[in-house]
């Protein structure tokens, strides 16, 4: 389980300061599966980073399974890292020297795994994505969906319970696009816990659960009342509810089901202004 409490964290640039999240407060219970909306700009990788301990938050209290993670050393933190979490990122982050067999074999050298067990569990990673037949194949040698495939494979090979995704479907074309979200689907109907950063409504549509930040705020969060897995179609095609959503609509999550937190700002009241469109975020 994840709790944010009131969690800030400021930038600094040139004198200015770039509130990238401004007090969000946020629950994932275990086995969720929860997409996390808003423009470029509005803090998503920022709490993502945060979430999966890459980075601390300036104020609030962030706890996973119950342990206060500002309380763990950086050692402590890394170890938690690679033992609980699985991360999915928009540009892979493959290591390019390596075989698409050693990129998803690193993480378990990191936890000390016998060559045996890798070897095994390796091979069972890259069956899940369809891989098996490319593993001695380098990233430049791959095409984007298989690419996000073997980091896909890489993400899970260490048996998290919590995947992170940031915009992992962000450089691939649709098939592809069909292919990673299944893939991730399937991992949260095996009990895995999930947290999809997207900017596109009609991923973040596949997901029961819907948060939306705006200006590094939470400005909505609907969930479907039934906590299946989100594969029917019904809720593939299912506008209303994240165009209720929409911040610049003025309207709120007030008219969603089950909407666990209120609006907490009405857009515009920051006065630094935060880049929402440029794109230069990451
Ligand atoms: N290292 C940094 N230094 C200064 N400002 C930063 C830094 N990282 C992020 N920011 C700012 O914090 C805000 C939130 O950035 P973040 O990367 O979390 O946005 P995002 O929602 O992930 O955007 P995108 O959809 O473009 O990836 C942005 O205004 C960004 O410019
Ligand atoms: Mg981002």
């Amino acid at each position: 389980m994840i709790e944010l409490h009131d969690i800030r964290k400021i930038y600094q640039l040139g004198g200015e300061e770039v509130h990238a999240l401004d007090g969000v407060s946020l629950t994932i219970r275990d086995h969720e599966f929860v997409a996390i909306i808003g423009a470029s700009g509005s803090g998503k990788s920022t709490l993502m980073n945060i979430i999966g301990c890459l980075d601390t938050a300036d104020e609030g209290t962030y706890m996973i399974d119950g342990q206060e993670v500002s309380d763990l050393s950086e050692r402590q933190q890394s170890i938690l890292r690679n033992r609980k979490i699985g991360f999915i990122f928009q540009q892979f982050n493959l290591l390019p020297k390596l075989t698409a067999y050693e990129n998803v074999e690193l993480p378990l050298i990191y936890q000390g795994v016998s060559a045996h067990e890798r070897r095994e569990r390796v091979m069972e990673a890259l069956e899940k994505v369809d891989l098996a037949h490319r593993v001695h194949h380098r990233p430049n040698q791959l095409s984007g969906g298989q690419q996000q495939r073997v980091a896909v494979a890489r993400a899970l090979v260490t048996r998290p319970t919590l995947i992170l995704a940031d915009e992992p479907t962000g450089n691939l074309d649709s098939h592809s696009t069909k292919d990673i979200m299944d893939l991730l689907k399937n991992l949260h109907a095996q009990g895995n816990t999930l947290v999809l950063i997207t900017h596109d409504n009609e991923i973040a549509a596949q997901a029961p659960r819907r948060v939306r930040l705006f200006d590094g705020r939470i400005i909505s969060d609907s969930r479907q009342d039934s906590d299946s897995s989100a594969d029917g179609p019904e809720h593939l095609s299912d506008p209303d509810h994240t165009a209720s959503a929409d911040p610049l609509s003025g309207q709120t999550a007030a008219s969603e089901n089950q909407s666990e937190e209120q609006p907490q700002v009405s857009p515009g009241s920051r006065e630094s202004s935060v880049d929402r469109n440029g794109g230069d975020a990451q």
